[in-house]
């Protein structure tokens, strides 16, 4: 555990403590709220999640807490534990108190048998030291109005319907939907709790920006049922050609592509409007497939959710491969020693789906590929090559091909993402 500076010391923060942890956390993003915004947005964490660090006066210096996700990997799913909320006090940062409740939260995560963790980071620097790797992508793409996709059969036939987001309305119907449309995709944690359902639909007036209430778009079949939804709100804007409102994305999910082409023709065709700009999309969604010019969209791609391996054997045994391999990996962790070492990695039988399991060992055997635990992290959602990372010199290939083995085996076919920011 790393030492934290003379008299402080980490605490539980039940929720009666609950406006010094917000205080902290408003501090340190500089973020301001109101009574009727708190109302509206419920705290998604659970209380027996919650750390804090106290000064020698007993005040909360920096804060974390965790979510219980049930992580989608590479053909299964594993317990995760989502680590949020974490911020120092602007006056109390650059003292180790960050890297002091970092090693706390791998060591409750792994007693409550989590095997791995994972974070959006509000900045790119802050977690690869702690062993996290970058695990996936989003892209967020400007979409001139009108921009024209490839036919879908199928999707004239399909109807859009507009509503004002109403929570205890739409709240099923987005979970359904967002569950149906996110199935195999690693890194697309659903919504298990009602808080979750309702804080990806609150809408309070201060987070509008000027903009109209949030929408939803709806798209149908001929019975009725939904396929596919958008949650959205216009801005308007007028610029001296004419209208130029921006249509903002939040969220747009489909379960197949005549849904897909349908809800997208209705968001790039607003009137009073000049631009979309998407919600996190995965870069392999299916609208970048449709359109049929992506060169006149702006894309930007961000990093997603990062991964950090807390029980190596469990996790990596907790997903399949797409690809035959019997590879040993050599693995430096600074912070959990336990994961240190060399593992043997040996795929079982092609299942039926034609994934493969695998089963993980420790060994004796010379290395094939030598990588710190970050990168095994980067990889293991099945988004980033071991060819790749030994190319930019961060996994180091003893075995020559190796690496390609590997890649193949950890690669997955379906690009991982997670559609909102915990
Ligand atoms: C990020 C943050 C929590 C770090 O807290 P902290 O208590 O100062 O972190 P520590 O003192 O334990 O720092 C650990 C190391 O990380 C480095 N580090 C931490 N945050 C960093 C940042 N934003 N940029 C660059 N380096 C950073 C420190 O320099 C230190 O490096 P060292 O070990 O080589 O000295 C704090 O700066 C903060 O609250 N920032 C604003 C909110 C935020 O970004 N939260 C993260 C949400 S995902």
């Amino acid at each position: 555990m790393s030492p934290l500076p003379d008299s402080y010391r980490l605490v539980d923060v039940p929720e009666t403590r609950k406006d010094e942890f917000l205080e902290v956390d408003r501090l340190a993003f500089a973020f301001d709220t109101t009574p009727e915004t708190d109302a509206l947005v419920p705290i998604t964490f659970e209380w027996d999640r919650a750390q804090a660090v106290e000064d020698g006066d007993g005040a909360l210096a920096a804060v974390h807490a965790s979510y219980a996700h049930t992580m989608p990997v590479p053909g299964a799913s594993i317990a995760c534990s989502g680590l949020t909320w974490v911020g120092t006090r602007p006056d109390q940062r650059r003292r180790g108190l960050l890297t002091a409740m970092i090693d706390s939260h791998f060591t409750r995560s792994l007693g409550r048998g989590e095997p791995i963790s994972a974070l959006f980071a509000a900045e790119h620097v802050i977690y690869g030291r702690y062993g996290y790797g970058s695990a996936a992508d989003d892209v967020r793409v400007k979409i001139a109005r009108g921009a024209a996709l490839r036919d879908v059969p199928g999707s004239a036939e399909l109807t859009v319907r507009l509503a004002t987001v109403d929570v205890s309305r739409h709240s099923a119907l987005v979970d359904r939907l967002h569950r149906a449309a996110g199935a195999g995709r690693p890194g697309w944690t659903t919504r298990d709790s009602e808080v979750w359902r309702t804080r990806v639909l609150v809408d309070p007036p201060a987070w509008r920006d000027g903009g109209e209430p949030l929408r939803i778009a709806t798209v149908h079949d001929a019975s009725g049922e939904a396929l596919a939804y958008a949650l959205f709100r216009r801005k308007e804007s007028w610029a001296e050609g004419g209208p130029a409102g921006t249509v903002h994305v939040r969220e747009a999910v489909a379960i197949d592509a005549a849904a897909t082409h349908r809800l997208w023709s209705f968001l790039l065709d607003l009137d009073l409007t000049a631009t979309v700009e998407g919600p996190m999309l995965p870069v392999d969604d299916t609208v970048l497939l449709l359109l049929e010019n992506p060169r006149a969209v702006v894309p930007k791609v961000n990093d997603n959710l990062w991964v950090r391996l807390l029980d190596l054997p469990v996790a990596l045994a907790g997903r399949r491969y797409a690809a035959p391999a019997d590879v040993v990996l050599e693995v430096t962790d600074a912070r959990l020693p336990d994961n240190a070492g060399r593992w043997r990695l040996t795929t079982g039988d092609r299942q039926a789906d034609g994934a493969y399991p695998a089963q993980v060992t420790r060994t004796q055997d010379p290395a094939d590929l030598r990588l710190d635990v970050r990168e095994l992290g980067a990889a293991y959602l099945g988004g980033r090559s071991f060819v790749a990372q030994a190319r930019a010199g961060l996994v180091h290939e003893k075995t020559p091909g190796a690496a390609h083995t590997a890649s193949a085996a950890f690669l997955w076919p379906v690009a991982p993402m997670c559609t909102y920011v915990w």
